[in-house]
């Protein structure tokens, strides 16, 4: 038996680490790290623990992962209301699964700390003039000037203050009222009432009221029941800036173990996992439920060997695989990686990113991605599981509660023209709320479907 290296929350520095800024003031970046240091944990390791035991279930196929949020936050468009509006929408997402496919959902979200981007070149030219590229607000600034996309360390508090803000009101609003079943109407937003996806969980909800005026009546209410009056919401991002991550790794005192306080999950970018690189090293030793993003170049045995680095005991919930091929590619790559890990007997969450892997770049210069692109990817995913026998256990998006145009096509039948009416990402394209909300009813239908399989009942109309 080979003994697992001693680890550290800094023993990442000994390996390469892809991806990194290079902060000009050394000093400057020690001072921040320092004081990051003494900050508040943002979450409570129980927390994580919690987080770890939902996603157990999901690994089971007793439960689904809805895990999603813009692909980046910034400091521009920090807003109650956007908070609010990412939030609700989730929760309609969360109760279209829960109530149409019969299952727990365990809600997660790409925000409070998703800042840090990877980016496939260290440089951006434009007009003749080369730049060090844009890597996040937390890094530096998207602007297009050498000032700008100098890494700012200052940035990193303003990042963690962000997050701390961010995550405030998600847990009031997740146990303050408004995630109350009973105000399944509300959060509905106004521009997509109409939309074929609104019209849809209207009835839905319409059902959800019903049932819970009964429940009413019978004595089964939002005070005798606080499962009905809140829901438990978990924080994610990309685990990319080390230095961050490492500062806000704590040891739990109820444990001794370690947990990186910055967020609940974090995850390792398909871009930053290398056996032996600087990332996988660091996320081995914290104690969080983690993911790992595998795109198409990821072979089985470098799949196996991951795991074997990142969750040795095989405890479940540990670790969610979050598959990110593009439609075109699923069916050839994810059936060889879900044989193999079923081969290893190791316990995942087989989650299924149908985003990043369906990004094109237009003629008219937009980088969107078509709904029909995404909605095939996860019907892919479904089908994959269904063929293997293992579970499809979440999914994993990019989305605004705004009320943009930024991916293709969907029900609203966005077209190329309309993307410049409303195109406001500052990195990816993400779906807006009605196509959201069509992504929702696509995955009821599929964790439907396998139910139906394992319960050995006929699907029926
Ligand atoms: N507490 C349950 C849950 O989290 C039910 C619930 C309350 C709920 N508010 C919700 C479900 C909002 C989805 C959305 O599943
Ligand atoms: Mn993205």
């Amino acid at each position: 038996m080979t003994v697992a290296q001693s680890w550290t929350p800094q023993s990442w520095q000994e390996k390469t680490a892809r991806q990194m800024p290079d902060y000009p003031d050394k000093a400057a970046l020690d001072r921040v790290l320092g004081q990051l240091r003494t900050h508040p944990p943002l979450v409570f390791a129980g927390e994580a623990r919690n987080l770890m035991a939902a996603l157990g279930q999901a690994a089971e196929g007793k439960a689904f992962l809805l895990q999603g949020g813009d692909c980046a936050e910034s400091f521009a468009e920090f807003h109650p209301d956007n908070i609010r509006d990412t939030f609700r929408v989730l929760l309609q997402m969360a109760v279209v699964l829960t109530f149409a496919a019969g299952v727990p959902v365990v809600k997660v979200g790409r925000i409070a700390g998703q800042f840090a981007k990877p980016r496939s070149d260290d440089f951006e030219t434009q007009n003749g003039v080369k730049l060090p590229s844009y890597r996040g607000d937390n890094i530096n600034g998207g602007e297009f000037t050498p000032e700008s996309r100098i890494p700012d360390p200052q940035r990193l508090l303003q990042a963690n203050a962000q997050s701390a803000a961010t995550l405030n009101l998600l847990r009031a609003f997740a146990q303050g009222g408004y995630a109350d079943l009973h105000n399944v109407h509300r959060w509905m937003l106004g521009f997509i009432a109409d939309s074929p996806a609104g019209e849809q969980y209207k009835g839905l909800a319409q059902r959800i009221s019903e049932t819970l005026e009964f429940m009413d009546a019978i004595g089964i209410t939002s005070t005798s029941v606080p499962q009905l009056r809140g829901t438990d919401f978990y924080t994610s991002h990309e685990a990319l800036l080390l230095p961050y991550e490492q500062a806000m790794t704590r040891v739990d005192s109820t444990s001794g173990d370690w947990y990186d306080t910055s967020a609940h999950m974090l995850w390792i970018g398909d871009r930053t996992r290398q056996l032996d690189g600087a990332h996988v090293e660091f996320m081995r030793g914290i104690k969080n439920p983690i993911g790992l993003k595998c795109g198409p170049s990821l072979e089985p045995d470098d799949l196996l060997r991951l795991i074997a680095a990142l969750n040795p005991q095989n405890i479940p919930g540990r670790l969610t695989l979050i598959a990110r091929f593009g439609a075109d590619k699923i069916a050839d790559k994810l059936p060889t990686l879900v044989r193999a890990v079923k081969r290893e007997g190791a316990s995942v969450v087989w989650s299924s990113d149908p985003m990043h892997g369906n990004t094109i770049k237009l003629q008219s210069g937009y980088k969107t991605r078509p709904v029909e692109r995404v909605l095939e990817e996860v019907r892919s995913f479904f089908a994959i599981h269904r063929a293997e026998g293992t579970h499809a256990g979440g999914v994993h998006f990019e989305m605004t509660g705004q009320n943009v145009t930024e991916c293709l096509g969907g029900a609203q039948g966005l077209k190329e023209i309309d993307l410049a009416d409303r195109y406001q990402t500052a990195c990816d394209p993400r779906l807006n709320a009605s196509q959201a909300l069509e992504l929702a009813f696509l995955i009821a239908e599929g964790i439907r479907d396998e139910r139906m399989k394992q319960t050995g009942l006929a699907a029926s109309a």
